[in-house]
Protein backbone atom coordinates (compact mmCIF):
# COMPACT_ATOMS: atom_id res chain seq x y z
CA UNK A 1 0.00 0.00 0.00
CA UNK A 2 1.24 3.24 -0.79
CA UNK A 3 2.64 5.39 2.33
CA UNK A 4 -0.22 8.85 2.26
CA UNK A 5 2.96 10.97 3.23
CA UNK A 6 6.26 11.25 1.08
CA UNK A 7 7.87 12.07 4.22
CA UNK A 8 6.88 11.99 7.97
CA UNK A 9 9.56 13.26 10.65
CA UNK A 10 8.42 12.79 13.71
CA UNK A 11 9.87 14.47 16.65
CA UNK A 12 13.60 14.16 15.72
CA UNK A 13 16.16 14.93 17.99
CA UNK A 14 19.94 15.30 16.14
CA UNK A 15 23.06 16.05 18.13
CA UNK A 16 26.34 15.66 17.97
CA UNK A 17 29.49 14.97 20.46
CA UNK A 18 32.35 17.57 20.47
CA UNK A 19 35.16 19.16 22.45
CA UNK A 20 32.56 21.73 23.60
CA UNK A 21 30.24 18.94 24.60
CA UNK A 22 26.95 17.82 23.06
CA UNK A 23 25.32 20.25 20.73
CA UNK A 24 21.71 19.77 20.82
CA UNK A 25 21.02 20.71 17.07
CA UNK A 26 17.11 19.73 16.49
CA UNK A 27 15.20 19.29 18.97
CA UNK A 28 12.26 17.49 18.52
CA UNK A 29 11.01 18.62 14.43
CA UNK A 30 7.87 17.02 12.92
CA UNK A 31 7.21 17.82 9.50
CA UNK A 32 5.23 16.02 6.90
CA UNK A 33 4.96 16.50 2.81
CA UNK A 34 2.18 14.59 1.20
CA UNK A 35 2.44 13.12 -1.84
CA UNK A 36 2.66 15.96 -4.65
CA UNK A 37 2.93 18.97 -2.49
CA UNK A 38 5.52 21.50 -2.72
CA UNK A 39 6.59 22.00 1.14
CA UNK A 40 8.85 24.78 2.56
CA UNK A 41 11.76 24.69 4.72
CA UNK A 42 12.66 28.06 6.16
CA UNK A 43 14.68 29.47 8.84
CA UNK A 44 17.85 31.77 9.32
CA UNK A 45 21.32 30.33 9.29
CA UNK A 46 22.12 27.58 11.52
CA UNK A 47 19.05 27.06 12.61
CA UNK A 48 19.44 23.19 11.26
CA UNK A 49 17.97 22.77 7.59
CA UNK A 50 21.25 21.16 5.85
CA UNK A 51 21.42 18.55 9.22
CA UNK A 52 17.43 17.85 8.98
CA UNK A 53 18.15 17.42 5.22
CA UNK A 54 21.03 15.12 6.08
CA UNK A 55 19.60 13.19 7.98
CA UNK A 56 16.55 12.39 5.78
CA UNK A 57 18.87 11.52 2.63
CA UNK A 58 20.95 9.11 5.68
CA UNK A 59 24.16 11.06 5.22
CA UNK A 60 24.82 12.47 8.38
CA UNK A 61 27.35 10.36 9.47
CA UNK A 62 26.15 8.78 12.95
CA UNK A 63 28.30 8.85 14.80
CA UNK A 64 29.71 11.62 15.80
CA UNK A 65 25.85 12.87 15.27
CA UNK A 66 23.47 10.81 17.56
CA UNK A 67 19.89 10.34 17.21
CA UNK A 68 18.48 10.03 20.67
CA UNK A 69 14.50 10.24 19.48
CA UNK A 70 12.45 10.45 16.23
CA UNK A 71 11.62 8.87 13.28
CA UNK A 72 12.14 9.46 9.38
CA UNK A 73 9.71 7.97 6.99
CA UNK A 74 10.87 8.19 3.90
CA UNK A 75 8.29 6.80 1.03
CA UNK A 76 6.79 4.53 4.22
CA UNK A 77 10.15 3.17 5.16
CA UNK A 78 12.81 4.58 7.94
CA UNK A 79 15.16 5.81 7.20
CA UNK A 80 16.67 5.27 10.28
CA UNK A 81 16.50 1.50 9.87
CA UNK A 82 17.74 1.41 6.53
CA UNK A 83 20.91 -0.03 5.27
CA UNK A 84 23.32 1.26 2.77
CA UNK A 85 21.90 -0.11 -0.23
CA UNK A 86 18.68 0.27 0.52
CA UNK A 87 19.02 4.13 0.88
CA UNK A 88 21.04 4.11 -1.81
CA UNK A 89 18.93 2.53 -4.34
CA UNK A 90 16.23 4.72 -3.50
CA UNK A 91 18.20 7.50 -3.61
CA UNK A 92 19.17 6.86 -6.89
CA UNK A 93 15.72 6.41 -8.59
CA UNK A 94 12.44 7.63 -6.65
CA UNK A 95 14.49 10.46 -4.20
CA UNK A 96 16.71 13.06 -5.53
CA UNK A 97 18.54 15.82 -3.77
CA UNK A 98 20.07 19.26 -4.44
CA UNK A 99 22.68 20.42 -2.38
CA UNK A 100 23.72 23.69 -1.25
CA UNK A 101 27.44 23.76 -3.03
CA UNK A 102 27.08 22.51 -6.71
CA UNK A 103 30.75 22.28 -6.72
CA UNK A 104 30.59 19.47 -4.15
CA UNK A 105 28.09 17.35 -5.48
CA UNK A 106 29.94 16.62 -9.10
CA UNK A 107 33.23 15.16 -9.22
CA UNK A 108 35.36 17.58 -10.39
CA UNK A 109 38.14 14.69 -12.42
CA UNK A 110 35.14 13.18 -14.45
CA UNK A 111 33.65 15.00 -17.32
CA UNK A 112 29.56 15.73 -16.94
CA UNK A 113 28.62 13.24 -19.39
CA UNK A 114 30.42 10.52 -17.56
CA UNK A 115 28.38 11.26 -13.98
CA UNK A 116 25.13 11.64 -15.81
CA UNK A 117 25.72 8.38 -17.40
CA UNK A 118 26.48 6.57 -14.26
CA UNK A 119 23.33 8.34 -12.46
CA UNK A 120 20.85 6.90 -15.69
CA UNK A 121 22.52 3.73 -15.51
CA UNK A 122 22.06 3.47 -11.71
CA UNK A 123 18.39 3.56 -12.05
CA UNK A 124 18.44 0.83 -14.69
CA UNK A 125 20.42 -1.35 -12.36
CA UNK A 126 24.13 -1.19 -13.56
CA UNK A 127 25.83 -0.41 -10.60
CA UNK A 128 29.07 0.33 -12.77
CA UNK A 129 30.23 -2.62 -14.40
CA UNK A 130 29.02 -1.94 -18.14
CA UNK A 131 30.85 1.33 -18.16
CA UNK A 132 32.43 1.34 -21.37
CA UNK A 133 28.68 0.80 -22.62
CA UNK A 134 27.58 4.23 -23.77
CA UNK A 135 24.36 3.10 -25.49
CA UNK A 136 22.78 5.73 -27.70
CA UNK A 137 19.70 5.19 -25.33
CA UNK A 138 21.16 6.83 -22.40
CA UNK A 139 23.19 9.46 -24.72
CA UNK A 140 19.63 10.26 -26.30
CA UNK A 141 18.63 10.45 -22.28
CA UNK A 142 21.50 12.63 -21.05
CA UNK A 143 20.78 15.20 -24.08
CA UNK A 144 16.80 15.41 -23.33
CA UNK A 145 17.74 16.27 -19.58
CA UNK A 146 20.64 19.09 -20.83
CA UNK A 147 17.91 20.11 -22.54
CA UNK A 148 14.85 20.01 -20.32
CA UNK A 149 17.20 22.46 -18.00
CA UNK A 150 17.67 24.75 -20.61
CA UNK A 151 21.53 24.30 -21.44
CA UNK A 152 22.95 25.08 -24.74
CA UNK A 153 24.92 23.09 -26.44
CA UNK A 154 24.23 19.99 -24.70
CA UNK A 155 26.92 17.71 -26.56
CA UNK A 156 29.33 20.20 -25.58
CA UNK A 157 28.04 19.98 -21.77
CA UNK A 158 28.52 16.63 -21.58
CA UNK A 159 32.01 16.47 -23.08
CA UNK A 160 33.28 19.76 -20.38
CA UNK A 161 34.71 19.28 -16.94
CA UNK A 162 32.64 20.55 -13.78
CA UNK A 163 34.65 23.33 -13.92
CA UNK A 164 34.81 24.48 -17.46
CA UNK A 165 31.11 25.67 -16.70
CA UNK A 166 30.18 28.33 -14.87
CA UNK A 167 27.87 27.90 -11.23
CA UNK A 168 24.87 28.19 -13.19
CA UNK A 169 25.46 26.00 -15.56
CA UNK A 170 26.64 23.47 -13.18
CA UNK A 171 23.52 23.91 -11.06
CA UNK A 172 21.27 23.10 -14.34
CA UNK A 173 23.15 19.99 -14.47
CA UNK A 174 22.76 19.02 -11.00
CA UNK A 175 18.63 19.39 -11.97
CA UNK A 176 19.01 17.63 -14.77
CA UNK A 177 20.38 15.03 -12.64
CA UNK A 178 18.57 15.06 -10.21
CA UNK A 179 15.56 14.51 -12.14
CA UNK A 180 16.71 12.13 -15.11
CA UNK A 181 15.24 9.56 -13.57
CA UNK A 182 12.00 11.01 -13.00
CA UNK A 183 12.14 10.91 -9.23
CA UNK A 184 8.59 11.39 -7.10
CA UNK A 185 10.38 13.27 -4.50
CA UNK A 186 12.83 15.96 -4.56
CA UNK A 187 14.70 17.54 -1.61
CA UNK A 188 16.48 21.22 -2.73
CA UNK A 189 18.78 22.57 -0.04
CA UNK A 190 19.06 26.37 -0.87
CA UNK A 191 19.59 25.82 -4.59
CA UNK A 192 20.90 29.42 -5.13
CA UNK A 193 23.20 30.40 -2.33
CA UNK A 194 26.44 29.55 -4.30
CA UNK A 195 24.99 31.62 -7.51
CA UNK A 196 24.70 35.54 -7.42
CA UNK A 197 21.32 37.17 -7.35
CA UNK A 198 20.06 36.89 -10.81
CA UNK A 199 21.23 33.59 -11.95
CA UNK A 200 19.99 32.27 -8.60
CA UNK A 201 16.39 33.50 -9.67
CA UNK A 202 16.59 32.29 -12.72
CA UNK A 203 17.59 28.69 -11.43
CA UNK A 204 14.74 28.41 -8.51
CA UNK A 205 12.17 29.48 -11.67
CA UNK A 206 13.34 27.11 -14.00
CA UNK A 207 13.12 24.32 -10.78
CA UNK A 208 9.83 25.88 -9.69
CA UNK A 209 8.44 25.40 -13.08
CA UNK A 210 9.94 21.77 -13.72
CA UNK A 211 9.15 20.30 -10.33
CA UNK A 212 5.11 22.15 -10.97
CA UNK A 213 4.47 20.83 -14.48
CA UNK A 214 6.02 17.18 -13.31
CA UNK A 215 4.04 16.95 -10.58
CA UNK A 216 6.90 15.82 -7.91
CA UNK A 217 7.01 16.57 -4.23
CA UNK A 218 9.38 19.03 -2.95
CA UNK A 219 10.76 19.85 0.00
CA UNK A 220 12.50 23.19 -0.71
CA UNK A 221 15.06 24.21 1.92
CA UNK A 222 16.03 28.32 2.10
CA UNK A 223 16.44 31.23 4.32
CA UNK A 224 14.86 33.22 1.70
CA UNK A 225 11.22 33.74 2.29
CA UNK A 226 10.80 35.41 -1.67
CA UNK A 227 11.46 31.80 -3.22
CA UNK A 228 9.20 30.20 -0.65
CA UNK A 229 6.61 32.13 -1.56
CA UNK A 230 6.50 31.55 -4.95
CA UNK A 231 7.50 27.87 -5.22
CA UNK A 232 5.84 26.12 -2.54
CA UNK A 233 2.18 25.64 -1.20
CA UNK A 234 2.87 25.15 2.68
CA UNK A 235 5.97 26.01 5.04
CA UNK A 236 7.60 25.44 7.96
CA UNK A 237 9.51 27.80 10.13
CA UNK A 238 12.59 26.38 11.89
CA UNK A 239 14.05 28.54 14.85
CA UNK A 240 17.29 26.84 16.45
CA UNK A 241 15.74 23.61 16.22
CA UNK A 242 12.44 23.58 16.53
CA UNK A 243 9.70 24.00 14.04
CA UNK A 244 8.15 27.82 15.18
CA UNK A 245 4.83 27.36 12.71
CA UNK A 246 3.37 25.38 10.03
CA UNK A 247 1.23 27.02 7.77
CA UNK A 248 -0.42 26.61 3.99
CA UNK A 249 2.07 29.24 2.47
CA UNK A 250 0.05 33.11 1.60
CA UNK A 251 -1.27 32.47 5.08
CA UNK A 252 2.36 32.78 6.59
CA UNK A 253 2.36 35.86 4.86
CA UNK A 254 -1.04 37.24 5.83
CA UNK A 255 -1.24 36.10 9.26
CA UNK A 256 1.97 35.07 10.52
CA UNK A 257 1.13 33.72 14.34
CA UNK A 258 4.68 32.98 16.05
CA UNK A 259 6.47 35.70 17.53
CA UNK A 260 9.40 34.27 14.86
CA UNK A 261 7.58 34.37 11.95
CA UNK A 262 6.79 37.85 12.92
CA UNK A 263 10.04 38.87 12.98
CA UNK A 264 10.86 37.51 9.84
CA UNK A 265 8.23 39.22 7.91
CA UNK A 266 9.11 42.44 9.25
CA UNK A 267 12.68 41.76 8.42
CA UNK A 268 12.06 40.91 5.07
CA UNK A 269 12.29 44.21 3.08
CA UNK A 270 15.75 44.46 4.32
CA UNK A 271 16.38 40.87 2.46
CA UNK A 272 20.12 41.06 0.93
CA UNK A 273 20.40 37.54 1.16
CA UNK A 274 22.19 37.27 4.28
CA UNK A 275 20.26 36.51 7.60
CA UNK A 276 16.99 36.78 7.59
CA UNK A 277 16.60 38.01 10.96
CA UNK A 278 17.64 41.45 10.85
CA UNK A 279 14.61 42.30 12.57
CA UNK A 280 14.97 40.18 15.69
CA UNK A 281 17.33 41.32 18.62
CA UNK A 282 20.06 38.81 19.11
CA UNK A 283 21.37 35.84 17.62
CA UNK A 284 21.18 31.51 16.99
CA UNK A 285 22.03 29.90 20.50
CA UNK A 286 24.73 28.11 20.81
CA UNK A 287 23.30 24.68 20.90
CA UNK A 288 25.87 23.35 23.56
CA UNK A 289 23.81 25.20 26.15
CA UNK A 290 20.50 26.15 24.05
CA UNK A 291 17.70 27.67 26.02
CA UNK A 292 15.40 25.77 27.56
CA UNK A 293 11.72 25.25 26.86
CA UNK A 294 11.44 27.43 23.87
CA UNK A 295 14.29 28.48 22.32
CA UNK A 296 13.31 31.77 21.10
CA UNK A 297 12.33 32.73 24.77
CA UNK A 298 15.88 34.77 25.11
CA UNK A 299 14.82 37.00 22.04
CA UNK A 300 11.17 36.95 22.63
CA UNK A 301 9.18 40.42 23.24
CA UNK A 302 6.18 38.15 24.41
CA UNK A 303 8.12 35.46 27.00
CA UNK A 304 6.31 34.32 29.57
CA UNK A 305 7.22 31.97 32.93
CA UNK A 306 6.25 29.15 30.90
CA UNK A 307 7.97 29.74 28.01
CA UNK A 308 11.47 29.05 29.40
CA UNK A 309 10.59 26.00 32.07
CA UNK A 310 8.66 23.77 28.82
CA UNK A 311 8.86 23.61 25.22
CA UNK A 312 5.52 24.13 23.50
CA UNK A 313 3.38 21.89 21.58
CA UNK A 314 2.10 22.57 18.43
CA UNK A 315 -0.95 24.60 18.80
CA UNK A 316 -3.70 24.48 16.29
CA UNK A 317 -4.80 28.41 15.59
CA UNK A 318 -7.21 27.15 12.19
CA UNK A 319 -6.90 24.63 9.54
CA UNK A 320 -3.68 23.52 8.73
CA UNK A 321 -1.94 26.32 10.72
CA UNK A 322 -0.52 25.23 13.65
CA UNK A 323 2.25 27.45 16.02
CA UNK A 324 4.99 26.32 18.69
CA UNK A 325 3.92 29.14 20.80
CA UNK A 326 2.89 29.07 24.61
CA UNK A 327 0.77 32.39 23.61
CA UNK A 328 -1.61 30.02 21.37
CA UNK A 329 -1.98 27.13 24.33
CA UNK A 330 -4.47 27.10 27.38
CA UNK A 331 -1.77 27.81 29.47
CA UNK A 332 -0.42 30.96 27.67
CA UNK A 333 -2.58 33.96 27.17
CA UNK A 334 -3.29 34.65 23.12
CA UNK A 335 -2.16 37.21 21.30
N1 LIG B 1 28.77 17.51 11.62
C1 LIG B 1 28.48 18.44 12.55
N2 LIG B 1 29.09 18.46 13.76
C2 LIG B 1 28.80 19.39 14.68
N3 LIG B 1 27.90 20.38 14.50
C3 LIG B 1 27.27 20.43 13.32
C4 LIG B 1 27.52 19.47 12.28
N4 LIG B 1 26.74 19.78 11.21
C5 LIG B 1 26.03 20.88 11.58
N5 LIG B 1 26.35 21.26 12.84
C6 LIG B 1 25.78 22.41 13.56
O1 LIG B 1 24.39 22.35 13.48
C7 LIG B 1 23.85 23.68 13.39
C8 LIG B 1 22.89 23.76 12.24
O2 LIG B 1 23.61 23.64 11.01
P1 LIG B 1 22.91 23.55 9.60
O3 LIG B 1 23.99 23.40 8.59
O4 LIG B 1 21.85 22.52 9.60
O5 LIG B 1 22.25 24.99 9.47
P2 LIG B 1 21.38 25.58 8.26
O6 LIG B 1 20.04 25.91 8.81
O7 LIG B 1 21.44 24.67 7.10
O8 LIG B 1 22.15 26.95 7.95
P3 LIG B 1 22.44 27.68 6.53
O9 LIG B 1 21.23 28.50 6.22
O10 LIG B 1 23.63 28.54 6.85
O11 LIG B 1 22.75 26.63 5.52
C9 LIG B 1 25.05 24.63 13.26
O12 LIG B 1 25.28 25.20 14.54
C10 LIG B 1 26.18 23.72 12.88
O13 LIG B 1 27.40 24.21 13.39
S1 LIG C 1 6.60 30.17 23.58
FE1 LIG C 1 7.04 32.03 24.74
S2 LIG C 1 9.15 32.60 24.24
FE2 LIG C 1 8.45 31.12 22.73
S3 LIG C 1 7.72 32.39 21.07
FE3 LIG C 1 5.94 31.91 22.34
S4 LIG C 1 5.81 33.61 23.78
FE4 LIG C 1 7.84 33.73 22.85
MG1 LIG D 1 22.21 24.80 5.24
Amino acid sequence: MTHPNMLEIRDLHVYFRGYEGVSRVLDGISLNVGRGERVGLAGETGCGKTVTMKTVMGVLKIPPAMVPHGEVILDGQNVLEMSAKQLLQIKGTRISMIFQDPMNALNPVFMVGEQLYDVIRFAQGDSGTGRKRFGTEIHDRAIAALEEVRLPDPERILRSYPLELSGGMRQRVLIAMALVNGPSFLIADEPQTALDVTIGAQILDLLSELVRTKGISVLLITHNLGVIQETTERVYVMYAGQIAETTPTPVLFKNPKHPYSQGLLASVPRLTGGEIAEGIRGTVPDYTVAPSGCRFHPRCDYVMSICSQRKPPSFPVEPDHYVGCWLYGKEGGSK
